[in-house]
């Protein structure tokens, strides 16, 4: 069932392996994962570093293939082991450093999409991002270039910038990482607030816990490499959500659960690297 009246964006993916093989190597990143989001959900996935979070991700977006498995966007099979996903505009990926034209201005970057691909004339294209920036709160850097703007404000226009595609599903991979706690936070309520209207799938790596119950539908707990899905907790925190989330009984038990989860994983990991010392 979707969470917010959203019919488009589930995806499915189903016994998920992937080998990495580089020079003989064979690096195992997933093993047998397997993950159902439904349509216009928040979804979150935390786990120890190189578990390959980024990996599904990567997958997901049409950045590379996998070795066994399958993943489908409403039904239809995207990614196998015979073809990788072809890169779209349906899946937008909003990553940590960014990837806006720094030459171009905020309306040229959120406009750029749609145009270079024929699916609108400038004009519809301005229009709808001149929408979108105005509902985001943004219609006051529209002629902003990149550089001119805050690293903060970037990781909006990102989000604008998908949201004026034909997005399905926005694919975060750790994208508030190297922000300070308070712009960390103004962020949060932004996303909120375009979670909370534009009703599309998310799918958020991230390593702060916090952030991941404070956001997420669900939190997706992988094991240490090779990943798997190792638990998965379900975030029973009404919305919308404000900072009072973070005072209450419940956010704290769900914390506690997350927590206990990734600690084992990451015991698990430091172990393993011990012996490799040893
Ligand atoms: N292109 C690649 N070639 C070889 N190994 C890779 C490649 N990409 C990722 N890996 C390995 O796959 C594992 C998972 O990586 P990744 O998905 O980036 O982890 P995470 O995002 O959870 O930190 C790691 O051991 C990493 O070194
Ligand atoms: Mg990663």
């Amino acid at each position: 069932m979707s969470n917010n009246g959203s019919t488009v964006g589930s995806v499915s993916i189903r016994n998920v392996t992937k080998i990495f093989d580089p020079e003989g190597a064979h690096v195992l990143a997933l093993d047998n994962c397997s993950l159902e989001i439904p349509a216009g959900e928040f979804c979150v996935i935390v786990g120890p570093s190189g578990c390959g979070k980024t990996t599904l991700l990567n997958a997901i977006a049409g950045f590379h293939g996998i070795s066994s498995g399958e993943i489908s966007l409403d039904g239809v099979p995207i990614c196998t082991p015979e073809k990788m996903a072809e890169p779209g505009a349906d899946r937008i990926v909003v990553f940590q450093n960014g990837a806006l034209f720094p030459w171009y201005t905020v309306m040229e970057n959120v406009i750029y999409g749609p145009v270079v691909q024929g699916k609108m004339t400038e004009a519809e294209a301005r229009q709808a991002a001149g929408k979108i920036l105005g509902e985001m709160g943004l219609q006051g850097i529209a002629n902003c270039y990149i550089n001119e703007i805050s690293s903060g404000m970037r990781r909006r226009v990102e989000i604008a910038r998908a949201m004026v595609n034909d997005l399905k599903i926005l694919l975060m991979d750790e994208p508030y990482r190297a922000m300070d706690a308070l712009t960390k936070s103004v962020m949060h309520k932004h996303l909120l607030d375009v979670y909370d209207r534009a009703h599309k799938t998310i799918f958020f790596i991230t390593h702060d816990l916090e952030e991941a119950i404070y956001l997420g539908s669900r939190v997706v707990v992988m094991t240490t490499r090779p990943g798997r899905i190792k638990k998965v907790i379900d975030v029973d925190i009404p919305r919308p959500r404000d900072l009072q989330v973070l005072a209450s009984e419940r956010y704290r038990e769900l914390k506690m659960e997350v927590l206990e989860a990734v600690q084992e994983e990451a015991r698990k990991a430091f172990e393993a690297g011990e012996r490799e010392f040893a």
